[in-house]
């Protein structure tokens, strides 16, 4: 694709080469809680929603610097099914940051060849923003670059409960479902499991994020508050999960367990 894009690279592709050393220390899915939202505005003296709009503005640069260092998939946390707990105008505010966000957002990440998937429960959403979220899945669907995983209205506990149900209406057996066959009724059906979790806003749990696909995931936090991360502090993590040695329960030291 060649586009007039702004943005300096105008196609979020794995670079052709892969990386130039140490391909296996490069994850191939890095998974984002986008935390810090509220705390940044508040800092600026400013009210939440400013922060979850310099939130959302902060995502394009994070996922093209992804995209350039090689990484395939994204999953970004934007919206848990617990933050409905939050008051009103706040959650009122965040669904209209994203109605407004959605088609622009998707017009200059479709240039950058980006094929976006939602995860969650689309159903308690506005049908507007439901089509919305479904025309962004659809006009993206056949990219070739980089795969960002939204996460908006997710929870961990809801999507295994809903494999739970779907298998069920399927009439899977009890001595079929194993671990590949619960994986495919995962909203993440098809997607590896993130190599690296990194959390924004210095908190150190997983607020019920991919509590299935987190379970030989690498941790990494950051007490830099979301609008505020960085290329520098980007680039320390992705280092500091170089550094690592996974073992997935083995005693030898794997890089990703599927060999893929
Ligand atoms: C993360 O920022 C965005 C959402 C959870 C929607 P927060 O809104 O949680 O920000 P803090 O943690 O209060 O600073
Ligand atoms: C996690 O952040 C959810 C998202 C970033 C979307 P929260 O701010 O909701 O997490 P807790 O409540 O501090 O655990
Ligand atoms: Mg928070």
């Amino acid at each position: 694709m060649s586009h007039n894009s702004d943005l300096p690279n105008a196609e979020y592709s794995l670079p052709a080469s892969g990386a130039d050393a140490g391909v296996d220390s490069i994850p191939r899915h890095v998974a984002i809680i986008m935390d810090g939202n509220g705390r940044w505005a508040e800092r600026q003296g400013l009210p939440r929603k400013a922060g979850h709009r310099r939130g959302v503005s902060n995502i394009r640069q994070v996922v093209e610097l992804l995209a350039q260092r090689g990484i395939r998939v994204v999953t970004l946390y934007a919206f848990s099914t617990e933050n409905w707990r939050r008051p009103n105008d706040e959650v009122d505010s965040l669904m209209a940051i994203l109605a407004e966000e959605i088609e622009p957002q998707t017009r200059e990440l479709h240039k950058a060849g980006v094929r976006l998937v939602h995860l969650g429960d689309m159903n308690p959403l506005d049908p507007a923003l439901q089509d919305a979220i479904r025309q962004a899945q659809a006009i993206t669907e056949h990219n070739a670059g980089i795969t960002v995983n939204i996460a908006f209205n997710y929870g961990g506990r809801d999507e295994i409960l809903q494999a739970v149900r779907r298998m069920l209406a399927d009439g899977v057996l009890p001595d079929d479902v194993d671990e590949s066959l619960f994986a495919r009724y995962l909203y993440t059906d098809g997607c590896p499991d993130p190599d690296l979790i990194i959390r924004t806003g210095g908190e150190q749990r997983l607020s019920n994020f991919l509590i299935w696909q987190a379970a030989y995931s690498e941790y990494y936090h950051t007490p830099a508050l979301w609008p505020d991360l960085d290329a520098a502090e980007l680039d320390r993590a992705l280092s500091a999960y170089g550094q690592r040695q996974r073992r997935f329960g083995s005693l030898a030291v794997q890089d990703h367990p599927s060999g893929a």
